[in-house]
């Protein structure tokens, strides 16, 4: 069995991008590479969590000791994270597409039909905020996270009140950077006390001392 501050703890970590099918062969994406959900979720199982990883197609492969539950799209996202509560937190690291193609081709896109294709887009379910929103068998955490490119601090308080989670680890996404598909990553913890902001680090140190602080908070 495992031992660890968070040994007997189940927490699902969501990571990855979502592909959302315009037809058989041609998706629509997010530029995640999955790098800091791959990490935390290995943190969390390093502290004896039981961690269920909910991953889109990323770039980085799955951390030893978890979970695995792989998914293509957002609407698998959702169902995946629903099937693997109850939980005690969540967090949920990926990035989500926030449209869906509405008239997918079920057969491939001829580039020569005549005429260019038109793609009609749905919404896709919030995984966050519907889980932060459950009337009942809400993990008692919930964090969500939030890429931004300026005013990072101010957007992502915004965000902790307008999704209902409980935490939202910022980070700075601005070209420059270096941080998006990159090693490291500096984060500002918002949380009901106010934000937080951490030096600079690799994602694997942001990814152990956000698993102490989730460590922390269910203790
Ligand atoms: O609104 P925004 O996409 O910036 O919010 C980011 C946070 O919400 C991340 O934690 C992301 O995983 C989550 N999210 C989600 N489902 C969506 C969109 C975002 O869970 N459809």
């Amino acid at each position: 069995l495992a031992d660890g501050p968070l040994a007997g703890r189940r927490i699902i970590v969501t990571s990855g991008p979502t592909h959302e099918s315009i037809d058989p062969v041609r998706y629509i994406a997010n530029r995640s590479s999955g790098a800091q959900g791959a990490a935390l979720a290995g943190a969390l199982a390093g502290l004896g969590a039981e961690v269920v990883f909910v991953t889109g197609p990323a770039q980085v492969p799955p951390p030893p000791g978890v979970k695995v539950v792989p998914v293509e799209t957002a609407s698998e996202m959702l169902r995946a994270v629903q099937a693997a509560l109850p939980a005690d937190a969540a967090v949920f690291a990926a990035a989500v597409a926030d449209w869906r193609v509405s008239n997918a081709s079920g057969q491939k896109m001829k580039k020569n039909a005549g005429g260019l294709p038109v793609l009609e887009f749905a919404e896709n379910p919030d995984i966050l905020a519907t889980i932060s929103r459950m009337a009942s068998g809400r993990p008692s955490l919930v964090v969500g996270f939030a890429a931004e490119t300026h005013d990072v601090e101010r957007h992502a308080t915004e965000k902790l009140a307008r999704k209902g989670c409980d935490w939202i680890v910022a980070n700075d996404v601005s070209p420059g950077t270096g941080i998006m598909g990159g090693a490291e990553n500096q984060v500002t913890l918002i949380t009901a006390e106010g934000g937080e902001a951490w030096p600079r680090m690799t994602k694997e140190q942001t990814a152990r001392q956000l698993a102490a602080r989730i460590a922390g908070a269910l203790a």
